[in-house]
């Protein structure tokens, strides 16, 4: 089963999150699926979209949450509180907020803790800068990140996580990653989780997504390496359409041979 995780940003006004939800919802009825679904709003459109949502199997989930789990901290939102409105997902580590709201590593392994403990499911971003890349550091960077991000993290038998490889050089760019080169980083985490829990936990409760100017035209070929397990989409989820080409894309690919 792959995971397709939409990434709404600050993009649109909750009215617009609203129908774009109902949208999706009405095109995707859940008898017809075999991928999972993740729709990812703003804050203040959780509660709207979830309703938009209803049946369709579709889940909900945040764009970021508090390490701490209650108190006076203004301006932050806690997991408790999104699961008690219903979200099941929560992405942590987003390149724009380890950059912009400088998020290290510590604080995104503490936000890992505080998801899992509330039974969302975090969706951990990892990925390079072009500089680093350029010095051929890659991998050192993207297990780094992998391994704090998991830095006493205890996976029991029915935990899940998803890290998303997003280098911050691809996001919004236009500029995907070739999708060779994206399994390579695919499997560096897979042998960094594999190596901080047993191969058994890593591959029973992680899957590994990549995320980075993803569209309907390079999707099949992300969705041919079995390796990549799903996708987290930012400007081309902000369409029905769009988006829907994709989760097309990994329907088709679950009734096709795989390779690699
Ligand atoms: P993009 O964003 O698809 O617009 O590159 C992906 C992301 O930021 O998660």
């Amino acid at each position: 089963m792959r995971t397709i995780i939409a990434n709404w940003k600050m993009q649109l006004t909750v009215s617009e999150a609203e129908a774009l939800a109902r949208s999706l919802a009405e095109s995707l009825p859940k008898s017809k699926r075999d991928s999972r679904v993740v729709v990812c709003p703003s804050f203040p459109a959780l509660v709207p979209v979830k309703a938009a949502l209803g049946e369709s199997g579709i889940l909900l989930g945040a764009q970021d949450v508090c390490e701490q789990e209650k108190g006076a901290w203004t301006g932050e939102v806690s997991a408790r509180e999104l699961v008690d409105i219903g979200t099941q997902a929560v992405i942590i580590g987003h390149s724009e907020r380890r950059s912009a709201a400088k998020e290290t590593d510590e604080l995104v392994n503490a936000k890992v803790k505080r998801a899992l403990a509330a039974k969302l499911l975090p969706v951990v971003c990892v990925g390079e800068s072009r500089e680093e890349r350029e010095k051929g550091r890659r991998d050192t960077v993207v297990e780094k990140q992998v391994r704090a991000a998991f830095f006493g993290v205890d996976l029991p038998r029915k935990s899940e996580v998803v890290v998303a490889y997003e280098p911050t050089w691809a996001i919004g760019t236009g500029q995907a990653v070739d999708p060779e080169d994206a399994a390579r980083s695919h499997f560096v985490i897979r042998e960094t989780l594999r190596d901080l829990y047993s191969q058994e936990t890593a591959d029973r409760s992680c899957s590994i997504i990549y995320g980075g100017s993803v569209d309907r035209a390079n999707i099949d070929a992300f969705f041919q390496r079995s390796i990549i397990e799903g996708v987290l989409v930012g400007g081309a989820s902000l369409q029905a359409k769009e988006f829907l080409a994709i989760v097309d894309a990994a329907e088709r690919a679950a009734q096709a041979p795989r390779q690699g």
